[in-house]
């Protein structure tokens, strides 16, 4: 499985401990985020992302940033993106399992390394369920965004 991974300024280190992990995991793994403590801001690491999940040049995505959410909110812009975030691995499984999750976010200031790892194995390893019900709530969220 190919994954991209983002992030901002706030989390330049648990982007490269968290990739160490996936890598170590077996993962193949693309960095669309900075490398520099400069401030950089956390809609255009989303973005990116966002765009590359969008054009399949990976199949799943990590966004992080200071707590997660901004990130979040500006990859849930994106037309086809569903983008959790999260501080814990029951919900980084039930939203691949529920919400077929394309995107999961963080907050480096907010998750241990541990729960990091913890979070992103949960999120990597489940399959969407296909379930019936979950696939109209999906439709639902497609509609959603075809009447903006
Ligand atoms: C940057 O300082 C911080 O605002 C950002 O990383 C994030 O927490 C925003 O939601």
């Amino acid at each position: 499985m190919k994954v991209g991974i983002s992030n901002d300024h706030a989390a330049v280190e648990l982007k490269n401990s968290v990739m160490e992990h996936l890598k170590s995991e077996g993962y193949e793994v693309v960095n669309y985020g900075t490398d520099s403590h400069e401030s950089y801001d956390y809609p255009i690491a989303g973005a990116t992302l966002a765009k590359a999940v969008l054009n399949k040049e990976v199949d799943l995505g990590i966004a992080i940033c200071g707590t997660g959410v901004g990130i979040s909110i500006a990859c849930n812009k994106h037309k086809g993106i569903r983008a959790c975030c999260c501080s814990e691995a029951t919900s980084a499984r039930l939203t691949r399992e529920h919400n077929n999750a394309n995107i999961i976010c963080f907050g480096a200031r907010i998750v241990s390394t541990e729960l990091a790892n913890d979070i992103v194995d949960a999120f990597l390893k489940t399959p969407f369920s296909n379930g019936e019900r979950h696939n109209k709530r999906i439709r639902q969220i497609v509609e959603i965004e075809e009447n903006q």
